[in-house]
């Protein structure tokens, strides 16, 4: 910093997070975020595109939201709207879809229009950390409910809803991962889904969908979106093509009816999420989606069973965990004497960074013995070494793991 540089210490306002860390490169065995696996980065062909788009409509980048207005570029909008309806079972038009700079800026928008600090938002207990903190920042309260293997129960939310009222409280939204949840990776049935929505009707509480690992189930099937199911407007959905193309792109989608779409959009005056990357995308996905998903999926399956193979050798019974249904994560219980906060720490000097439990829990302590693995970006090689040095970290710090046996499958 030069001598007469500007100490802005005491000119910042007083509530923000705390400073960020400057970037030093990822860790050699890096099993943190929700990075994609780099070999499938569809490159030629979105050149392609690229080049395709641009010799076509590159003179609409003279303009602010190409010549689409502020939802985005119409083109990707179709392509979503034809998707939605034939994998989700979401019927709109374009012009109920907005294109977003990630779904990270779906959750800002919705958050911005519906959240006033002292508000209460329902969540489920283990969830997308970036959707904690997000809340939390702007003084809302989250209460967090059980969840099991079909994704948010519904018992516990009837209970949790009926204690609210009782209190007088009216909860905004709840917030919930249908599709592949994160952490947990679950797929919640239509059964679930349908009393969710009854419990919706019955509390008059929206509930927020957020979809982004949909296109990622194993199965290459989902069941219909809530948004779909509930016909209406109760349910905002969003998703995400970070998952299933590209993060970096930094595009995503909300879906919602006119009525709140209005208010979304008279916030989001940020003169439109980068229009190249959409024109390309939309160039793109018209005819490759389909296929690179397909390849994708099966990509990513050989790199968890990788993992679990890994962990299976390297940590035995102390690493219990339920195979996910689809996407880029494994959720990993270790013994309770392990607190994972402390394992992130020591094991991150050793070059293997994991997400630690506690960060995708609305209850931070009842994560501490939980982490989250991406297996995404790490090839198969590092995934193996990265669990082995992994476990000696554990073992060396926490006395675990101590034996080597099977896996729930
Ligand atoms: C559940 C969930 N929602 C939203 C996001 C944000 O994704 P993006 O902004 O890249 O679309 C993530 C990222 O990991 C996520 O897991």
């Amino acid at each position: 910093m030069s001598a007469d540089s500007f100490d802005y210490a005491s000119r910042l306002r007083p509530d923000l997070p705390p400073p960020a860390v400057k970037w030093s490169g990822f860790p050699k065995y890096n099993f943190t975020g929700g990075h994609n696996d780099a070999d499938s980065m569809p490159v030629a062909d979105l050149i392609a595109a690229a080049s395709n788009v641009l010799e076509r409509e590159g003179r609409q980048l003279a303009t602010y939201g190409l010549d689409s207005g502020a939802l985005g570029y119409c083109p990707l909008r179709e392509f979503i709207a034809r998707k939605l309806a034939r994998d989700t079972g979401i019927e709109c038009s374009a012009d109920e879809i907005l294109i977003t700079s990630g779904s990270l800026q779906g959750l800002d928008l919705v958050n911005q229009v519906l959240l006033s600090r002292g508000d209460t938002v329902i969540m489920e207990k283990m969830t997308y950390g970036g959707a904690i903190t997000r809340v939390k920042r702007l003084g809302v309260n989250i209460i967090g409910v059980e969840v099991d293997g079909d994704g948010l129960s519904s018992a516990a939310l009837a209970s949790t809803l009926e204690e609210l009222k009782q209190r007088g409280v009216a909860p905004k939204y709840i917030y919930t991962i249908p599709t592949v949840q994160n952490p947990t990776a679950t797929v919640m049935s239509e059964a679930r889904r349908s009393e969710l929505l009854q419990l919706s009707k019955a509390y008059q509480v929206p509930i927020f969908e957020d979809e982004c690992y949909a296109d990622l189930t194993w199965a290459g099937k989902r069941p219909r979106a809530l948004r779909a199911m509930a016909g209406n407007d109760r349910v905002i959905h969003i998703g995400s093509f970070s998952k299933s193309i590209a993060p970096a792109l930094r595009l995503g989608y909300l879906v919602a009816g006119w009525p709140l779409m209005s208010r979304i959009l008279s916030i989001k005056n940020d003169g439109g999420s980068g229009a190249l990357e959409q024109m390309v995308l939309a160039e793109y996905c018209r005819d490759h989606f389909d296929t690179h998903v397909r390849t994708l999926r099966l990509t990513l399956r050989s790199k968890l069973d990788t993992l679990v193979e890994a962990l299976r050798t390297h940590f035995g019974t102390a690493a219990e965990l339920e195979y996910p249904a689809g996407g880029i994560f494994l959720w990993v219980k270790l013994p309770d004497s392990v607190d994972t906060s402390r394992l992130y720490q020591i094991a991150l000097a050793g070059g293997v960074a994991i997400n630690p439990g506690a960060e995708w829990m609305t209850d931070a302590a009842a994560g501490k013995s939980r982490m989250r693995i991406c297996f995404a970006h790490p090839s198969e090689q590092v995934i193996r070494e990265g669990v082995g040095v992994l476990a000696d970290v554990c073992r060396r710090e926490f006395g675990v793991p101590e034996t080597i046996a099977g896996v729930h499958r």
